[in-house]
């Protein structure tokens, strides 16, 4: 772990604490992002980082360290922990202080960040959804990572109580949004990969990276096109793919929604060339989203 508290990285995880009067615990004022460590590489960790800048702006969190300083800290801390297969986690704070609401001229922004090992990183069995009966939460906070993951908490536990893998949002026009910590996609009858846009959701790093591998699946001819818009239930339901998309489950397939069959029921062979894809751009992509981690 690093703390800019404690200013250096910590290896003992009995001295891995944030202070309690850090604004993020008490007031969740702080933002967060988390990139994927694959075989001794940091994948899109500048994709990570643009849109944790992008929180903490919109969170009108002051940053700790400039751009440069972040990433060297973020790497020297996935370098200490000789961790080459995980997730570093990594937080902007408002910082500790006071108790108070908001966040005082004596706060001092914070920088943390964690590495852990990951379980299970490339399962492709076909899951199932439900909809999420928790609301989505407004654009504004939905477009941002800060730490108030609550709906997403609930989200998933309620998936989780009835059997399923994750719950979907739906917008508050009735539009297919995300889940609760990935984006999701539809392959359609006509064979086009079909995603939400991101002015209502989190703009995914996967998701994004996904959309541009697509295309090689377009000039094999495995796909007819892809289009980003506007993605009914109807659309969605009836589509021959389903897909869920994050750091955390890679490329996904979702076999029943709402115990509705999605497509044959089975796992779509386009999601598992998107998988494949993924994991080829992961362990030999360009320099543009593999940051070597010097051990
Ligand atoms: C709400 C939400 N949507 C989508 C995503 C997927 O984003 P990424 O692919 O950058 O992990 C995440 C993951 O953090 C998320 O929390």
């Amino acid at each position: 772990m690093y703390s800019s508290i404690f200013g250096g990285i910590i290896t003992d995880p009995a001295a891995m604490v944030i202070p309690i009067d850090d604004h993020m615990v008490h007031r969740g004022h702080g933002v967060f992002d988390t990139a994927a460590i694959m075989d001794g590489y940091l994948y899109e960790l500048d994709q990570h980082l643009d849109r944790i800048l992008r929180s903490v702006s919109m969170a009108k969190i002051d940053l700790p360290f400039d751009r440069e300083s972040i990433r060297r800290i973020l790497i020297q801390t996935v370098s200490a922990s000789k961790c080459r297969n995980g997730s570093l986690r990594y937080w902007l704070s408002a910082g500790p202080g006071d108790f108070q609401l908001s966040p005082s001229a004596f706060l001092q922004p914070a920088l943390y960040a964690v590495v852990y090992q990951d379980q299970s990183p490339f399962v492709s069995k076909g899951i199932k959804v439900v909809t999420s009966s928790i609301p989505i939460k407004p654009p504004q906070f939905a477009t941002m990572k800060s730490v108030n993951y609550l709906p997403n908490v609930l989200s998933k536990m309620e998936a989780e109580e009835k059997g399923a893998f994750a719950a979907i949002w739906l917008d508050s026009d009735g539009f297919i949004a995300e889940g609760p910590n990935m984006n999701v996609a539809f392959v359609t009858k006509e064979k086009v990969l079909l995603m939400p846009h991101f002015d209502k959701i989190l703009s995914g790093c996967t998701a994004k990276r996904v959309l541009a591998l697509a295309e090689e699946l377009v000039r094999e001819g495995k796909l007819e096109g892809v289009r980003v818009g506007n993605v009914t239930v109807k659309e969605g339901k009836s589509a021959s793919e389903m897909m869920l998309i994050g750091s955390g489950v890679l490329v996904r397939p979702v076999i029943s929604w709402d115990e509705q069959v999605i497509g044959d029921g089975r796992e779509g062979p386009v999601t598992q060339a998107l998988l494949n894809l993924l994991v080829e751009d992961m362990k030999f992509g360009p320099s543009t989203v593999r940051v070597p981690i010097p051990y």
